[in-house]
């Protein structure tokens, strides 16, 4: 009981501290690990500030597509009814706590508006009971699956439509460009590819069951530290190549909203920042619907309207506190009467409101909102609909899919009716004081992971911990099953490995959003070793069991350094962040009901400074500048670049079963022309030939050996070196399904775009000189076909 004992004291000093306005603004900045990790280096060599060049007016909403252009149309003619005033109210949340969503806009009975609810978080409806606790966004990003990415948006957005909520605040589209990042786990992983397949396809699946989705938070919201004052400085190409890539695609899948980000992008506030909005965003990729800002982001009023904000959120004039007056609603209908905002532009506001509501068909009978946000205990405000359908399986489905298989020696997996098993450590057990004992999930685990911390953490309805899935799966077997919860007692720990089959030591890490502080870790992570004594406690294992398995639950990377090499640690397993089906998911793969298939979405390496980026701890100015100085070399583009071993690449992750790769070929399908841009840029707007595909590359792929299985295989193009490009850059991924023996062709085209190169001078994408290769493999570093396009 020694674990139980500890807590008083652990949790007084350890106890997660809250900022005293509890929700997503102030927080981060000015502590952090104890050491400078980032050395000052000027952005582009230049050592003037960066700049942010202005452009206006906000282009009108015209509709890239038939689709968008009926909802226009549609928008347009309601908006014949509104008055200003109520014009305005559509741009202006009604204020924190006043309503019952996280974002609300209010109903105007007027004109038969019913209102909007506007609720995170990214993995399942935020503060409220009935609903899925979906597996977090990195967990979904590792299954390298289109149709997953597809189905848990799909299922999640009936959740958020049997509640009631119009618009989900997801898919969060940042790029885990530092391991350290606090909120990294709500996106997509490292890589701007992959981060924009699931964003497109987490947008299609959520619109498919009617919610808004919104594509957040655009744009350079790498990390926590300074978010609210920092300035994120990135050169256009980057920008384009690696940031801005996963909006494209969202937008491209018909977002009705965007989310417009705390901090500053080159010294301009990201919601009054017209280069970004305006040109960007509304321009250069055709944006027809809206953008909201982030809670308390927009900071002015004139200047946030002129530069294409089209929403203010929660309303107020700061965040996050009941109050009176905001920038907009009335200051907004003054400023158009005083004549710094065009009447115009409220209409094109408004107009982009309404059409993103017309877009996924919310016009006709969506549910009004059935809970409170603010009172989530209290039965007079909460129907306490229950939201979960059978959408535990594809929970499931995603949580084991999404789990890496790092190491795997003398075949310690799959489990096969072990005699004898013994599960070791905190994270192995149920949370000790309930499931959602902290607030947003921000404190000191006792008990697993299956979330980070913050907005985009949600109420557990129910929560299976490895411990109730593996002794279930044990009474099965007949297998004996001890375990010990307790990181430090390890007398008992010692005792109850030794002469057992196997012993599964169960470690994690924690990150989260900036305005909750744990263990001193201000949203973005001080370290990368696993937390509550996991290392030691693995050591402790391995020293008396010669078939240790390694279970992680993580935010992000993590040292393995001190356990990977171990001759008695016989396999690792990277569960990620699972979510309420953490145990049964973790099980299947464990005991081989699933195969693993699941990869990695970023690059482990040896050493914390191997990464080449860091999180900016520190401050010098009140405007600290957060310099994107490694350019396009993020993540696996560096470690190639620079020739740095990593312990476990991008994309990779082990099998039950072996695949063959083989008889790649291409063939052209597009016409080859690239004079079309003519005297065009980008701020024309991008044609659409440009995203047509020119080639289609084909390849056969075999199951070889004795399971059945998913292989999630990968295709990397290889630039001409005249291009400035990293050694590899990923350009196509899927799971494919193959039973023993079965061979199946697998295709994919490369439009114009994914063989251009962002061109600084020339302002638009252009085909670098010289021959491009397609290599295709089960990871970054495991090719096993390649072909040069000529
Ligand atoms: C970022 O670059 C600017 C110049 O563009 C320089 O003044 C500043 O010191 C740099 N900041 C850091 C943290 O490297
Ligand atoms: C430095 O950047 C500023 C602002 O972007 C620009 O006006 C100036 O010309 C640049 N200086 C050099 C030497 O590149
Ligand atoms: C607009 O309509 C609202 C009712 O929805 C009314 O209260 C308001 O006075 C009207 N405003 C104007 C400017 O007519
Ligand atoms: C207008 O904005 C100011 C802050 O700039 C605020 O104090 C005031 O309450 C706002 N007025 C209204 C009507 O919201
Ligand atoms: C117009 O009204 C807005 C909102 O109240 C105010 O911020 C701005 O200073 C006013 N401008 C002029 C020129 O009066
Ligand atoms: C592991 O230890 C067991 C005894 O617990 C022993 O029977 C087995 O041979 C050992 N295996 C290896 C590979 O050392
Ligand atoms: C484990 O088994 C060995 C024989 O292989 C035995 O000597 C040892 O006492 C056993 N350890 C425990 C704790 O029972
Ligand atoms: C890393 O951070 C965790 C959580 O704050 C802490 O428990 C651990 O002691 C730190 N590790 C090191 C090596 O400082
Ligand atoms: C591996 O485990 C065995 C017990 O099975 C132990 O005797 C041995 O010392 C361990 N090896 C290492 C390197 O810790
Ligand atoms: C990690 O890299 C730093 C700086 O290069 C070096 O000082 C340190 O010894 C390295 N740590 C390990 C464990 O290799
Ligand atoms: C650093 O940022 C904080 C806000 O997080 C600010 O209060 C402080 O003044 C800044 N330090 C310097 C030296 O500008």
């Amino acid at each position: 009981m020694k674990w139980l004992q500890l807590v008083p004291w652990v949790a007084a000093a350890l106890a997660a501290s809250v900022s005293a306005d509890d929700q997503g603004i102030g927080g981060a900045g000015g502590s952090g690990p104890g050491f400078e990790t980032v050395p000052r280096v000027p952005f582009n060599g230049n050592d003037s500030l960066p700049y942010s060049p202005p452009f206006y007016p906000t282009p009108q909403t015209q509709g890239t597509t038939q689709k968008w252009k009926d909802a226009i149309g549609k928008a347009r003619e309601y908006l014949q009814q509104f008055n200003q005033t109520e014009k305005v109210m559509l741009t202006t949340g009604t204020g924190w706590s006043r309503g019952p969503c996280v974002g609300n806009i209010a109903a105007i009975p007027r004109v038969g508006f019913p209102g909007l609810c506007l609720m995170d978080g990214p993995a399942g409806v935020r503060g409220t009971d009935r609903i899925t606790s979906f597996p977090d966004g990195v967990t979904v990003a590792a299954t390298f699956s289109k149709d997953l990415f597809y189905r848990r948006a799909h299922a999640m957005g009936e959740e958020f439509k049997t509640k009631g909520a119009n618009i989900w605040l997801g898919p969060m589209n940042n790029i885990a460009r530092t391991p350290e990042g606090g909120r990294n786990w709500e996106g997509f992983g490292a890589d701007p590819y992959l981060s924009g397949e699931a964003a497109h396809y987490s947008v299609l699946g959520m619109q498919d069951a009617g919610v808004q989705a919104n594509i957040k938070h655009y744009i350079g919201n790498e990390q926590e530290h300074f978010r609210n004052e920092g300035s994120t400085n990135i050169d256009g190409r980057t920008e384009r190549e690696i940031y801005l890539h996963p909006f494209l695609r969202g937008v491209q899948a018909g977002a009705s909203s965007a989310m417009c980000s705390y901090n500053l992008l080159q010294n301009s506030w990201a919601c009054q920042n017209s280069e970004m909005l305006n040109n960007r965003l509304k321009t250069e990729l055709g944006f027809s619907g809206y953008v909201l800002s982030d809670w308390g982001a927009q900071h002015a009023g004139v200047a946030s309207a002129n530069a294409g904000l089209d929403m203010t959120m929660p309303g107020d004039v700061t965040c996050c506190t009941k109050q009176t007056g905001s920038l907009w609603g009335g200051n907004l209908t003054t400023a158009i009467n005083n004549g710094s905002v065009a009447e115009t532009r409220l209409d094109d506001m408004a107009t982009r409101i309404l059409a993103g509501w017309y877009y996924v068909g919310q016009d006709k009978g969506y549910p009004k909102p059935n809970f409170d946000f603010f009172n989530q205990r209290d039965p007079t405000v909460n129907g306490f609909v229950d939201a979960t359908k059978d959408h535990w399986k594809v929970a499931r489905e995603v949580a084991a899919a999404g789990t890496v298989v790092l190491k795997n020696k003398r075949h310690a997996l799959p489990l096969c009716k072990p005699d004898r098993l013994a599960i070791i450590g905190s994270d192995a057990g149920p949370l000790y004081q309930g499931a959602n004992y902290w607030s947003d999930r921000g404190g000191w685990p006792y008990g697993t992971l299956g979330q980070g911390w913050g907005s985009g953490a949600n109420e557990y309805s129910y929560f299976f911990s490895p411990y109730e899935a593996l002794q279930a799966r044990a009474r099965q077997d007949r297998t004996d099953f001890q375990w010990n919860f307790d990181d430090y007692n390890y007398e008992q720990t010692e005792k109850i490995v030794t002469n057992v089959t196997a012993a599964i030591v169960f470690v994690s890490a924690l990150s989260g959003e900036g305005y909750i502080t744990v263990d001193n870790n201000e949203g973005d992570r001080n370290n990368l070793t696993v937390w509550n004594n996991g290392e030691e406690l693995i050591k402790r294992v391995a020293a008396n069991n010669n078939n240790t398995i390694v279970v992680v639950h993580s935010v992000g990377q993590v040292d393995y350094e001190s356990f990977a090499d171990h001759p008695n640690v016989t396999a690792i397993v990277l569960a990620n962040l699972p979510g309420s089906e953490s145990g049964p998911a973790l099980a299947s793969v464990l005991y081989g009901e699933v195969n693993p298939s699941g990869r990695l979405p970023y690059t482990i390496g040896r050493n914390r400074t191997d990464y080449g980026t860091d999180v900016l701890y520190y401050n010098d100015t009140v405007t600290p500048q957060i310099n994107y100085t490694e350019a396009l070399h993020v993540d696996y583009r560096h470690f190639d670049a620079k020739g740095i071993e990593p312990r476990w690449e991008f994309g990779f992750g082990l099998s039950y079963t072996t695949f063959d790769y083989s008889g790649i070929w291409w063939q052209q399908v597009g016409q080859a022309d690239n004079s079309w841009w003519g005297d065009k840029t980008a701020a024309d707007g991008l044609p659409e030939w440009l995203f047509e595909p020119l080639y289609e590359v084909s390849f056969s792929l075999t199951n070889t050996g004795e399971r059945d299985g998913h292989e999630a295989w990968q295709a990397y193009l290889s630039f001409p070196k005249s291009a400035g490009e990293p050694p590899k850059v990923l350009r196509a991924f899927d799971r494919t399904e193959l039973k023993v023996g079965e061979t199946k062709e697998v295709s994919f085209k490369l439009s114009h775009y994914d063989l251009s190169t962002w061109s600084n001078k020339q302002h638009r994408w252009v085909r670098p000189e010289g021959k491009i290769k397609v290599l295709v493999g089960a990871s970054s570093r495991d090719i096993r076909q390649a072909v040069v396009l000529h």
